[in-house]
């Protein structure tokens, strides 16, 4: 991979003077002026409809993106990353989260070993073991078949599942998963009281399997289970997803119940793999392998097409735009499905531990702009919530909307509202609405002129607020799964383009570090050398 710093290219530069130039454009003129602007920046794929037209971007904006993606090393950094190439390098990583999606008979080469035939093998076994639950062929010690699953894990090992487990419920068979993450006893003690052990699969997800939180909760949940049941039963009811089979073992869980992890795989990339077994029990095995699909379909997307046209690509670089010229701080994802509500949580792990860095590939601190902040509600419940601040505030926050044309349960009367709605806040938000709008608005009413005058400012919207729309045919397990790499994909390009590497998290160390040195202070009741303010709250929480 090229190591460059992007605001010393020509591009840069370029984008920097059209910056000064364009900042005050008013899309809505761009749109008078060009009758086939929606067309030009809107990208139709398969069943996916982009339009990134409601953006403050030009054709020679576009344009600059583009070389700034060249003079970055955009390609050579997509062979090396499809590649298997070491590009987590201050973890000594390739990143091959596509490996997982890829057909069986690619050739991908990790140490020079293909991982393909491992990759399949594990598949196999997840597609297996998923059936005998699902059918009721595996039982549990008492004989009964299981009713209900509780993924335990934390981070990635929970939030791509849960994610996605919700965005597919209407695919969901007669299986009730459960999801348990936080180390907070009340919510692992709530998720238990309402099951039955006997008819109970706990899958235990956690690539090291020494997370704090997931081994508590892990052991928590056996402490359970074991009032109940004998020892030995334990084989029977817990399973897990880990790369550190000495400590599943010792936790009690048999050889043949582990399903694998890889390094080449980041936490935070990893429902594609066995960490998606809850996953597969809730839809099964073959929904799981749709999602997979969708998601390799994609890649292939973003492998062979042209940047201009290409998804991941555009998103990428929309991004930057508003990022480090524009300084917007934050980005909304607001899917107007509420089976996506757990998309923006999910996304926030995926961007925010990506490319949240300040130092570049050399270990110098950076002087541009990196990691946006990301957050979002589903349509239209966030509409009652935050847009508020979207149209009238003083922040400039790009958003992503993301749409779909069929419902599920086909209900046209609400889905026509829901997606009135969808179509009206971007429109809105582009055109905004003038004093002279809001004059005759408020005259048509009868108000009288002093009063009209008075509230005339604050009816006003300034409008001019970017948006993308991201207009999919249906839900379904196949597009949930391109919808998802393409976020991925946009990822990996940011991260090239802000020259820092995406695929380590050294920041999430030092709480954890620190919390396991406070809490054998707490269990001693001894508070040592801290900060004043940490000292006396410990103090306060101690008594
Ligand atoms: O939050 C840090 C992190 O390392 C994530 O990247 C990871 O997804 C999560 O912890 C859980 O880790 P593990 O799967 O090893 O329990």
């Amino acid at each position: 991979m090229k190591n460059i710093d992007p605001s010393k290219t020509e591009a840069w530069k370029k984008l920097q003077q059209q910056f000064e130039e364009h900042k005050n454009l008013q899309m809505k003129d761009l749109f008078k002026e060009d009758p086939s602007r929606a067309e030009r920046f809107t990208i139709n794929w398969e069943d996916f409809y982009v339009d990134f037209s409601k953006n403050r971007i030009t054709e020679e904006v576009q344009t600059s993106l583009l070389e700034l993606a060249e003079e970055c090393g955009l390609k050579v950094a997509m062979d090396a990353y499809f590649g298997g190439d070491v590009i987590n390098r201050t973890e000594g990583r390739p990143v091959l989260h596509t490996a997982l999606r890829s057909p069986e008979d690619a050739t991908i080469k990790v140490d020079d070993e293909n991982v393909m035939p491992e990759v399949y093998a594990a598949k196999k076994k997840l597609s297996d073991f998923s059936q005998q639950i699902i059918t009721g062929a595996k039982k549990g010690h008492t004989g009964q078949a299981f009713t209900d699953v509780v993924n335990i894990g934390i981070g990635g090992s929970d939030l791509g599942p849960v994610m996605v487990t919700e965005a597919l419920k209407f695919y969901k068979n007669h299986l009730n998963v459960h999801y348990i993450s936080n180390v907070d006893g009340d919510h692992v003690q709530e998720t238990l009281n309402n099951l039955n052990p006997e008819t109970t699969l706990f899958v235990i997800v956690s690539k090291t399997f020494t997370t704090q939180e997931t081994i508590s909760n892990a052991n928590t949940a056996r402490d359970w289970f074991k009032k109940t049941a004998p020892g030995d039963a334990v084989s029977k009811h817990f399973v897990a997803v880990s790369s550190n089979l000495e400590k599943v073992g010792e936790f009690g869980i048999d050889q043949e119940n582990i399903f694998p992890m890889w390094d080449w795989v980041g936490g935070r990339f990893s429902l594609w793999s066995a960490v998606g077994l809850s996953i597969s029990l809730a839809v099964g095995f073959d929904q799981f392998d749709q999602l997979l699909q969708g998601a390799h379909k994609m890649d292939e997307h973003f492998k062979k097409e042209e940047l201009r046209s290409n998804i991941p690509v555009q998103l990428a670089l929309l991004s930057v735009w508003y990022n480090n010229f524009f300084k917007a701080e934050s980005e909304a994802v607001i899917p107007y499905t509420q089976y996506l509500q757990k998309l923006p949580s999910y996304l926030q792990q995926a961007i925010m531990e990506s490319n949240g860095k300040s130092v570049n590939r050399n270990g110098k601190p950076v002087s541009y702009e990196t990691g946006n902040i990301i957050w979002g509600e589903p349509g239209t419940n966030s509409q009652h919530a935050f847009f508020q601040l979207i149209h009238q505030g003083t922040k400039l926050i790009p958003a992503d909307f993301i749409g779909f044309k069929e419902s599920l349960y086909g209900n046209k009367d609400h889905h026509d509202k829901l997606m009135a709605n969808y179509f009206a806040q971007t429109e809105a938000l582009l055109m905004g609405k003038t004093a002279a709008e809001v004059r005759q608005e408020l005259d048509s009413k009868g108000m009288d002129r002093e009063e009209v005058e008075k509230l005339e400012p604050f009816k006003v919207f300034e409008g001019n607020k970017p948006t993308t729309s991201i207009l999919i045919d249906k839900l379904t397990p196949e597009s949930l799964g391109k919808l998802i790499s393409m976020y991925e994909h946009k990822i990996f390009v940011q991260g090239v383009i802000w020259n820092i590497f995406s695929y380590d998290q050294w920041g999430v160390e030092l709480g954890k570090q620190l919390a396991s040195k406070i809490l054998s202070e707490i269990d001693k009741s001894d508070v040592s050398n801290h900060d004043s303010s940490t000292k006396n709250l410990l103090k306060s929480y101690i008594k």
